[in-house]
Order: structure tokens, then sequence, then C-alpha cells
């Protein structure tokens, strides 16, 4: 008897934890409709391109990967894959696409992904070169997390959108207006994935910390109003807020198992105080479970490059912000996103972020070049930097963030830290010549990559371990498991995982 084989889907992701969020659901959304996941192309009966317009170069990734899907087309005629453009390329695309890529399929954006088995089935009846880029136009934002498989980890949208408008910055037209989801449903989504064995959270969006504007606390969330010495921007009292979700998660009994709260990115204008409270002791108003670690922003460290994008606040409120938090939290591990070679920017505001790294003391930075995007503010500015001086700022921010880190991750060397268990390490050269084993990898609660090597063959893929620091570099540790710290008793070994997140699939 012949059986039909299963469909194949392949999602190619570029860009942010939005795109591997969005690119997960639409695997998990396939997955109902009986379609498995591939890395092949050749093996694929459906492509998709999930792309990123944050930068030109992101753009071209996307576009350059497209391109090379044609030869699947040609080869396969009628039985080729089918292939689509989405996230934020789709977006901004809006099918001009097509004249370049007559092959292409379709295209839509991220508030179509919901509807991505309607489209996929609309091209298998033979209908090729639609749009679907409309942004959902409802005031509400109602949505249940997908993952697909069983996962430790799991990134839950909380917010979408964006209404910062940074001049330099695509998202607000790729993802439109900010809209967050309730408390109340939030939680029912958590406690769902957690009952399936999820126990790290990471609560998504552009602003998490604006989370809640528009949406009446008529369940009466405390705190009822947040406090920012810089101004007033996020939701207002009586609307719900980010630290009241914090504390909600905190108290829900159906949330007990859940390790560990991180939540990415946010914008210094929403780093409230009652945000800060939330990093300290218990007694202090803290909340035990979120991650000792915070993604902010800063983008700069020139007040005048800080005002031409449109930031609305001074680097000395940020270096406030940070300085409070590390008092509050001495533990927590900082990293932030910088752009180097603004239109205007001399070699002294150069200098000023590279000085700030010295003040802040960043585990980690993300730093790229100032890339135009059509549409935006900046994109009007001349782009005078030369492309020669952006890279050469860019080598030397990256080289002494490296100086610096190497003394931070160094300081850890001898602690015994708790380490979640992403999966094996992609190299396994820790090992010695002779030696049998394993290395696994994993983070702490302030988000630093641990690497250890296992001989006894077990499998600890999303497991919560006790880690003994004996080596460091600039961007890891590496240690050795400590064997009586309790594995069955931290793990109730209740679920199986079959994969995990890893940050390498988040290509920017
Ligand atoms: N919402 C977050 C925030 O407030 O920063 C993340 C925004 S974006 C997805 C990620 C990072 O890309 C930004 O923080 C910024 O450093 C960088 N970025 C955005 N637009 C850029 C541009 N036109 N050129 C270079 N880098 C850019
Ligand atoms: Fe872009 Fe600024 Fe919004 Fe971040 S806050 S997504 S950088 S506009
Ligand atoms: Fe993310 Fe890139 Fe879109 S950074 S929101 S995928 S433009």
């Amino acid at each position: 008897m012949n059986s039909t084989p299963t469909k194949k889907v392949l999602v190619k992701t570029f860009g942010c934890q939005m795109n591997v969020a969005d690119t997960e659901r639409m695997v998990a959304l396939m997955g109902e409709r009986g379609m498995e996941p591939t890395e092949n192309p050749k093996e694929a009966d459906l492509i998709i391109i999930n792309g990123c317009s944050v930068r030109e170069k992101a753009v071209h990734k996307a576009v350059s990967f497209l391109g090379e899907q044609q030869i699947l087309k040609k080869q396969k005629g009628e039985k080729g894959p089918i292939i689509a453009l989405g996230g934020c390329v789709g977006q901004l695309d809006k099918g001009e696409v097509f004249k370049r890529a007559p092959y292409l399929d379709f295209v839509f954006g991220p508030d179509a992904i919901d509807q991505l088995p309607e489209l996929v089935h609309k091209a298998e009846e033979g209908n090729r070169h639609f749009v679907q880029v409309e942004f959902d136009k409802t005031l509400a934002y109602s949505t249940q997390t997908k993952v697909h498989g069983s996962k430790a980890q799991a990134f839950v949208n909380i917010m979408k959108g964006c209404d910062k408008y940074c001049t330099y910055c695509i998202v607000p037209f790729t993802r439109g207006r900010e809209k967050s989801r309730t408390i109340q449903e939030v939680l029912d989504d958590l406690a769902g994935l957690v009952a399936k064995g999820v126990r790290e959270v990471t609560l998504l969006g552009q602003n998490v910390n604006s989370f809640g504007k528009g949406n009446p606390n008529t369940n009466g969330y405390e705190p009822k109003e947040l406090h920012n010495p810089i101004g007033k921007v996020g939701p207002r009292a009586g609307e719900e807020n980010f630290p009241q979700l914090l504390y909600a998660i905190e108290a829900d009994p159906r949330l007990e198992k859940l390790k560990r709260i991180r939540f990415t990115s946010s914008h210094p204008l929403d780093f409230s105080d009652e945000l800060i409270a939330c990093y300290g002791p218990k007694e202090k108003g803290g909340v035990t479970r979120l991650a000792k670690h915070l993604h902010l922003p800063v983008q700069s460290g020139s007040n005048r490059m800080l005002t031409k994008m449109g930031r609305h606040h001074q680097i000395e409120n940020y270096i406030a912000q940070m300085k409070r938090l590390k008092e509050l939290c001495p533990e927590v591990g900082m990293s932030t996103d910088l752009i180097v070679g603004f239109p205007t920017e001399s070699e002294e505001e150069y200098l000023d972020t590279r000085k700030l790294l010295d003040e802040v003391q960043f585990d980690n930075i993300y730093a790229f070049m100032y890339s135009p995007r059509p549409g935006t503010r900046a994109s009007k500015l001349p782009d005078d930097v030369p492309n020669d001086v952006k890279s050469r700022r860019l080598n030397d921010l990256l080289a002494h963030q490296l100086t610096i880190a190497k003394t931070t991750y160094a300081s850890r060397v001898g602690q015994t830290m708790e380490v979640l268990v992403e999966g094996l390490a992609k190299h396994q050269n820790m090992m010695k010549e002779g030696e049998k084993g394993r290395v696994w990898t994993g983070r702490t609660t302030c988000n630093r990559v641990v690497n250890f090597i296992d001989t006894t063959g077990r499998n600890y893929l999303g497991q919560l371990l006790m880690v003994k620091i004996t080596g460091s570099t600039s961007l890891s540790l590496s240690g050795e498991l400590v064997h009586d710290s309790g594995y069955a008793e931290r793990n109730d070994g209740s679920v199986q995982y079959t994969s995990s997140y890893s940050s390498s699939e988040v290509v920017q």
C-alpha cells in the first residue's frame, strides 16, 4: 500500500526574536495541517522567507536567499515548492518583488500569519502573485502562543507594534501601532505552556515595558501608576502595565513550575522605577523569578545623537537607570544595542559611545553601522559618515567591548551558577583528546552562555543544573557539572524535550 509522503515546510528566518517567534508560529500552524519542518530546501513543499528590513544588509540576505530558490522551481516545474515572502520584508514590499522574482507565489506581512494555511491553500489551487499585507485594524490584540514540539523555553508575544518612531527605524512601518494583550490572557496562555513543559519564557514586544497601554485595569492590579524621572509615555494610571504583569505571573499558582521570566526589548523612557523594583529582593518588591538580565537599547553615548535619533532621553538618564538597577541587583547582566555612524556623528561623539561601555560595563552589546531606511525621518538626512569610518568605529567598539567582557566574565570563575540547558554545544572542542563525553550549553539567569562537559550520557535538554564555573572568555563561561546538585529534585522528568531555542537562530 502506498502512503502519501508527509509534506514539508522550510521557514528561513532573518531578524529579531519577534521573527523567530513568528517562524515558530508558522511551523506550528502548518504542522496542524500535517506538514513537518525541514531545513533542506530540496525536500520542502513550502518555502517561506521570514525577512527582516531593519538594515539594508538584512533585506539583501532575504532577497538573495529567495533568489537561490528559483532553481527549485525551474528543476521541478509544476511539482516545485510553493514559495512565499513574509516578515517585515514582505510587509514593506507589497508585491513589487514579483517583477524581479516571478517564481515567487505570494507575499504576506506579520499580521497575516494566522491566515497562512488559507494563503497556502490558495496557492495550492493555482493562484499566484497575491499579497496579504493589511494591518489588523482591531483595537485589541488577542492571540495564543503556538509552539512546535516540546520545549523548555518559549517566546510569548505580549504586545506588538511600536509607537516610538525613532528617526532611523523602520519597525513602526512594518509592525504598525502598539497593542497589548490583556494580563489575564497572557496568564492563561502561560499556564498552557507551563503545563506542556515550558520552564522559561521570554515576553516579547518591541517595547515590552510599555505593555498595557490602552487596556483598562479592571482587575485592580498593582502598581496602579508608573513613575520615571525622564518623562511619561507608557500606560497611564487606570491602565494595565508591565510590572503588574510580572507580579501577576509570580502570584499565579498555575505558573509555579515557570522558573525564569525574561523580556525583550525595552526603551529607557518606559523603564519605570516600578520595573526597576521588580529586580530587587522579594521584601523590597522584587519578582523572584524575573531573570537577572536586562536588555535596554541605548543606541548612542552622545546627547546630540540621541536627540537626532528621536530617543527622547539624555545619556545621564540612562546611566542613572543602570546604576540604580545595579545597586538593587548587583548580579544583573546587562546588554544593549548601539548604532555607529548616524548622520553627522563626529569622532568625539563616537568616543562618547565608547566611553559609555566603560561606564556601564555591559556583558554584551549588539552594535550596528547606521543604515538609512527608506521612509524614515533620518533617511532624509545626508548619510555623511563614510562607510570605512562606520566600519572602523564598529570594529573598534566591538573590540573594546571584548576587553571589558573579558574582565567581567573572568570575575565569575569560582562561582556556582544555575544553568538552563539549551542543547549540545555546536563546537565540541572543549573535550580533550581521548576524553569521553559531550559538551552541553545553556544560560545563567543573567544570560551568560555556559558550556560544560558531561560524561554520564544523560539527556540534559531543558534541565536546570548547577555548574561550577572554571573558565571564561569574553563571550562565554565554561564549567563543571555539580553532580550532587539535585538533578532529579530540580527537574521532575515529566517532560521529554525535543528541541530548544538557540541564540544562533537569530540572524540580524
Ligand atoms: N525596539 C528595540 C529598541 O527599542 O531598540 C529594538 C529595535 S530594532 C529591531 C533592533 C536594533 O536595530 C535597534 O535597537 C538599533 O540598534 C538597530 N537599528 C534599527 N534601525 C537601524 C538602522 N536604520 N541602522 C542601523 N541599525 C538600526
Ligand atoms: Fe525602532 Fe525605536 Fe521602536 Fe525600537 S523603539 S522598534 S528602535 S522605533
Ligand atoms: Fe524584527 Fe527586523 Fe522586523 S528586527 S521587527 S524582523 S524589521
